[in-house]
């Protein structure tokens, strides 16, 4: 049988915990009066733990990212090694990462990616002050790009690509164990399944996308 992943606060959680833990964070969410004191648990006391830095009232919970929560449907994700992943060699370390953890592989180049391009995809960032940084870092050498399918599978690769920036990122992770600066962070995720789907048809082009079925499947899924 299928079961869920709750990805919340850089933990792995059981299915039995993460639906009951799940449930008492809708109900956080929706009344902040209604927090309960075991949910602290799972708020860390240091800045360096939280994902925003907007986090400072207890009362503002920005520690559940629903889209976090991996969905028990087949999704795509688009991975994206950047520049500096490729320049430092990490390609086949970053992509075993994603086969080992039993995805599957449906697209895959190398690739120089244009200005315009780049900023087709990061457009939801258009108004940070960094935009322009990251404009010039996306496009300052190949990228790989990569269609990853599977169930939860927008979720489940955030959470193996860690937190945005690496020395918050979790040991264990590809930023956590690769990488020091945001700036600098190696690899993009998709955020949500819908972005899953708006950035592989961005970056591939139709034949692109390979459907195949891998011969280990029955070993992976029961
Ligand atoms: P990505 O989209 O690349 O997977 O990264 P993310 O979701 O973890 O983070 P996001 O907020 O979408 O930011 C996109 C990328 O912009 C760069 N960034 N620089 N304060 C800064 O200088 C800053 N903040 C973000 C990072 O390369 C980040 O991955
Ligand atoms: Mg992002």
């Amino acid at each position: 049988m299928d079961s869920g992943v709750a990805v919340f606060g850089g933990a792995t959680l059981t299915p039995s915990v993460s639906s009951s833990l799940a449930t008492n964070v809708r109900l956080f969410h929706l009344s902040p009066h209604r927090r309960t004191s075991h949910l602290a648990a799972f708020r860390s006391t240091s800045h360096l733990f939280t994902h925003s830095s907007s986090f400072k009232s207890p009362l503002k919970p920005h520690i559940f990212l629903p889209h976090l929560v991996a969905s028990l449907e087949v999704e795509e994700t688009y991975i994206m090694i950047k520049p500096d992943g490729v320049q430092r060699g990490l390609v086949g370390e970053i992509i075993s990462r994603f086969e080992k953890k039993g995805f599957k592989l449906t697209a895959l180049k190398l690739f120089e990616c244009p200005k315009e391009l780049a900023e087709e995809h990061y457009k939801d960032l258009q108004s940070k002050p960094f935009f322009p940084k990251l404009i010039s870092y996306i496009t300052s050498g190949p990228v790989v790009c990569m269609a990853w399918e599977g169930v939860g599978v927008v979720a489940s690769a955030r959470k193996l690509i860690g937190a945005t920036n690496p020395l918050n990122a979790e040991p264990g992770t590809i930023r956590g164990d690769l990488a020091v600066q945001t700036g600098r962070n190696v690899v993009h995720g998709s955020d949500s399944p819908e972005n899953g789907k708006r950035e592989i048809a961005l970056w591939f082009k139709e034949g692109e996308v390979c459907e195949w079925a891998p011969i280990l499947e029955p070993w992976l899924k029961e």
